[in-house]
């Protein structure tokens, strides 16, 4: 009972935030962390075998041996497809089987041709395109190229290092295990505050350091509450890559909270590499920048014997098999896209899914979420989701309704869908453990949780109180999970509830770092400690499973908190419980995009602040801010005042909805990106230096006053939100506003051209019935506008169809030629029709009105 108390003190808001460190790790606290940091830069003590490879088309394989301890692993280099090479390394004849993770691969990389250009005695080196990989025998390092150019050379400074598996020495083998205590004392077990981890498999730690010559920054890593580009870390904590529920997380931290991808781009004007470490145990990442000047910069240069810019990473996991990606750029594009060949894209999102989403812990009842979509309607705001915390539920048992609050949710979901919205709610992986609740006795019959080491069912503390966890390694687990989300298990749900994962690092109150024992058993035998990264994109795999099956027309829609490299194959993310502080709000855009470049897209933060009471300035700016962010919803502790946009003043208000009007105009636009992300892999938000080598105009988007690349001071008032279109680009908008996104779907589209210095300009546009997977079955349009020579043209893309009602209501050109005296229109339905045109000297803007033509039809309009 004393830890139920504990529960509400964990999440109680408070006015001044901040983390308890000493709940969580530091890197010295952490036996693997300290031991493998504690390595310095040397000669490697390892050593490969070249005198006996085998080679296939695609990879060579050979021996690796520690000559210290005569400990011998086997290594492969295999080439990739898409310009991408791995190396993998595990033991040989090890005593217990190494985990390699089982979600992250969007299946099996496909293999590419490799050819041998050299060999001797000493090295070998492997041509794959226009890279090469060469394998240095003694000390053993390899080196990237591209080209001619080396890009990245993996173990330089001699910190590669695989801890095999031991027996255990006994306690009359008195020397060995005094010697063991010397080295590290957490090395055969380990204790943090009250908690004991038992290490029965003992240390087995993989390390290795990878080096950038020529790079200036290194970006990626997420999830942290940090600024886009990686900091040097000696001298600090290293990044930590470990899923955990870090209460009152603090910003510009390399703690670890609740996502994990282990992925990492070093970028220089020549060059973009990135480097992918495939593992799902804790990882703690040390970043050296040459640029800091320090006394480890320097070694890094002398030991990787360049005097050139560099970045060097150091990355340390607690377990595992050694499976390494080295992305081989050039670009950033490239490199991002290289990734996501690998791990896989978000699928392309419901159009709702992107419109604004309102949250609260909690609505309190049926008629509250009903009200406030009321209020929303009469202050003509637009709103599309309403969200349900774990209070609907009946004493926090996911897959039931609260009898009193929620006692009629089919009423409440008719409500919501009769006007055009939808409804998530949430579904933690913890469940309950009470006599009589279907899921717990399903589960202890079946065997379905996550186990003690010895074998007994694994109980934790998390908001049911006493509750075990379903183990989703199970395959039996997740064709029973999938199965609790059809409409006859879960009643009162219908096509339009979607799924919100929570709480699935997973967080457990009472656990080490309020997480999981990392001694606990998973199905197959594998420890927490092998999976811990994992298990919330496990649970996610349960819940996608579950939305397809039980509404197979419908693209599914999940948010999740934990994630790992590959979430983004099944769930949006958010950033977690942030507070209401303008230091929040402005990390929200560094950590959306390193998700992104991660490979994670559809991400967001909570609008507002979840933890504390944002005033009115800060409240109406995050919104202004959240438009320009994938996911867009707005959420709140449980103990904040309510904050719905329609309960503030005339003015306040005026400002909301403007913000909001503005995200359902640039609908379209947000959609295209997703589609054109799940074809390419591009990031559907790119940080500049990806997309902005060099500088170009930018066009404000309200007064259309051109600023050319570079800074600039721009006053800005509350009413002023700074956005700017690019030169050169043509947006397609939806401006007529509306109480919800799916009442805009036969709206008719402003096209936006935005002239760049050349009088071109050019964009993209995804039309299809915005739901359904129609679209892979060719039932969409993609249209690609372009203008040069005072002509506006659209042409479809694809050889594709998607009958609409859509149309191209009017056309705003900034910065036209001048003496434009009107313009026509040429159809094959309407063939060549005259159009209304006006200039606005203000805007320096020419309005052509009118121009009628269905969206599928290609056209072209012609100034003259
Ligand atoms: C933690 C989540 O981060 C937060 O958004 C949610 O409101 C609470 N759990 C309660 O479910």
């Amino acid at each position: 009972m004393a830890l139920l108390r504990f529960i509400p003190v964990l999440y109680v808001a408070s006015c001044t935030l901040a983390v308890v460190k000493e709940n969580f790790k530091s890197c010295e606290q952490s036996s693997f962390c300290r031991r493998l940091r504690g390595f310095k830069p040397e000669i490697s003590h390892y050593e490969l075998d070249l005198s006996d490879i085998q080679l296939t088309d695609n990879a060579v394989e050979t021996k690796l041996t520690n000559f210290e301890d005569n400990s011998h692993f086997k290594i492969s280099l295999s080439a990739v497809h898409g310009d991408i090479f791995r190396i993998q390394v595990d033991e040989l004849m090890g005593l217990y089987p190494r985990y390699r993770p089982q979600y992250a691969l969007n299946g099996e990389p496909q293999a590419a041709k490799l050819s041998v250009v050299d060999k001797s005695k000493d090295h070998i080196t492997l041509q794959y395109s226009d890279n090469k990989a060469t394998l240095h025998a003694k000390p053993f390092k390899v080196e990237f190229f591209k080209g001619d150019s080396l890009v990245a050379v993996l173990n330089s400074r001699g910190l590669f290092h695989f801890e095999h598996y031991r027996t255990k020495p006994s306690e009359n083998e008195n020397n060995e295990v005094e010697q063991q205590k010397k080295e590290d004392p957490g090395a055969w077990e380990e204790n943090f505050k009250s908690h004991h981890d038992s290490k029965p498999k003992g240390p087995s730690g993989v390390a290795v350091d990878i080096t950038f010559p020529g790079a200036m920054r290194a970006y990626g890593l997420p999830e942290h509450a940090d600024k886009l580009p990686l900091r040097s870390t000696n001298g600090g904590e290293p990044y930590r890559l470990y899923n955990l529920d870090v209460f009152e997380y603090e910003i510009d931290s390399t703690m670890a909270i609740y996502g994990a991808v282990p992925v990492i781009y070093a970028h220089s004007p020549k060059h973009t590499v990135g480097f992918f470490w495939h593992n799902a145990a804790e990882t703690w990442v040390d970043i050296t920048n040459s640029k800091d000047g320090n006394v480890m910069s320097s070694l890094v240069n002398l030991v990787s014997g360049t005097q050139e810019h560099s970045v060097s990473a150091h990355f340390m996991s607690e377990s595992g098999v050694m499976d390494m990606f080295v992305l081989m750029g050039p670009k950033p594009r490239d490199v991002v896209k290289q990734y996501a060949s690998l791990t896989g894209v978000a699928p392309l999102p419901q159009y709702f899914t992107l419109a604004y989403h309102q949250c609260r812990w909690n609505y309190n009842d049926q008629d509250d979420v009903t009200n406030v979509v009321a209020h929303f309607d009469i202050n003509n705001m637009p709103v599309d989701i309403m969200w349900l915390d774990i209070e609907y539920t009946d004493g926090k048992k996911y897959f039931t309704w609260d009898p009193v609050k929620f006692s009629n949710p089919e009423q409440m979901v008719n409500n919501l869908t009769s006007t055009g919205r939808k409804l998530v709610v949430i579904i933690d992986p913890h469940i309950k453990r009470e006599a009589g609740y279907f899921l717990h006795e399903d589960s202890l019959a079946n065997d379905y949780y996550v186990k003690n080491k010895d074998g007994s069912v694994y109980e934790g503390w998390c908001w049911p109180g006493s509750s075990s966890y379903l183990d989703f390694y199970n395959p039996k687990v997740v064709d029973y999970y999938k199965g609790l989300y059809a409409f006859d298990k879960f009643k009162g749900t219908s096509d339009d509830v979607y799924i919100w994962n929570d709480m699935n690092e997973p967080s457990v109150f009472n656990g080490p770092e309020i997480t999981m024992p990392k001694d606990c058993i998973h199905h197959g035998g594998w420890e927490h400690r092998d999976v811990h990264n994992e298990y919330a994109l496990t649970h996610t795999v349960g819940t996608f499973k579950g939305l397809t099956e039980r509404s197979p027309t419908r693209r599914p829609f999940i948010l999740t908190r934990g994630h790992f490299a590959g979430s983004q194959r099944f769930a949006a993310v958010w950033t977690g419980d942030n507070a209401a502080d303008w230091s929040h709000l402005a990390i929200s855009y560094a950590m959306c995009a390193s998700e992104a470049l991660g490979g994670i897209s559809f991400c967001g933060a909570d609008i507002g602040g979840f933890f504390g009471n944002p005033d009115v300035e800060l409240l109406q700016r995050w919104y202004q801010a959240a438009v320009w962010l994938p996911f867009m919803r707005a959420h709140a502790h449980i103990d904040t005042r309510r904050r719905e946009p329609y309960l503030f003043s005339e003015d306040v208000k005026n400002r909301i909805r403007i913000a909001l009007r503005l995200r359902y105009a640039h609908l379209p636009l947000w959609y295209t990106l997703f589609f054109e992300h799940e074809i390419t892999g591009e990031p559907v938000i790119r940080p500049l230096f990806y997309e902005f080598p060099e500088d170009s105009e930018w066009y404000d988007i309200e007064d259309f006053k051109i600023y050319n690349g570079g800074s600039h001071n721009i006053p800005v008032s509350l009413d002023k939100i700074l956005a700017f279109y690019r030169g050169g680009s043509i947006i397609a908008r939806k401006d007529r506003p509306r109480r919800a996104s799916s009442l805009m779907h036969n709206d008719p589209f402003t096209l936006y051209v935005a002239l760049d210095n050349k009088q071109t300009a050019s964009g993209t546009l995804f039309v299809d019935d915005h739901a359904s997977f129609e679209y892979r079955s060719k039932k969409y349009l993609y249209l690609h506008f372009k203008y040069a020579d005072n002509t506006l043209t659209s042409n479809l893309i694809d050889k594709t169809d998607y009958p609409t009602k859509e149309w191209v209501e009017r056309v705003v050109i900034f910065k036209p030629p001048p003496g434009v005296k009107g313009a026509k229109l040429t159809s094959k339905t309407l063939g060549s029709v005259d159009l209304e045109t006006s200039y606005t000297s203000e805007n320096k803007a020419l309005v052509i009105r009118k121009p009628g033509v269905n969206i599928r039809e290609p056209f072209s309009i012609k100034l003259y």
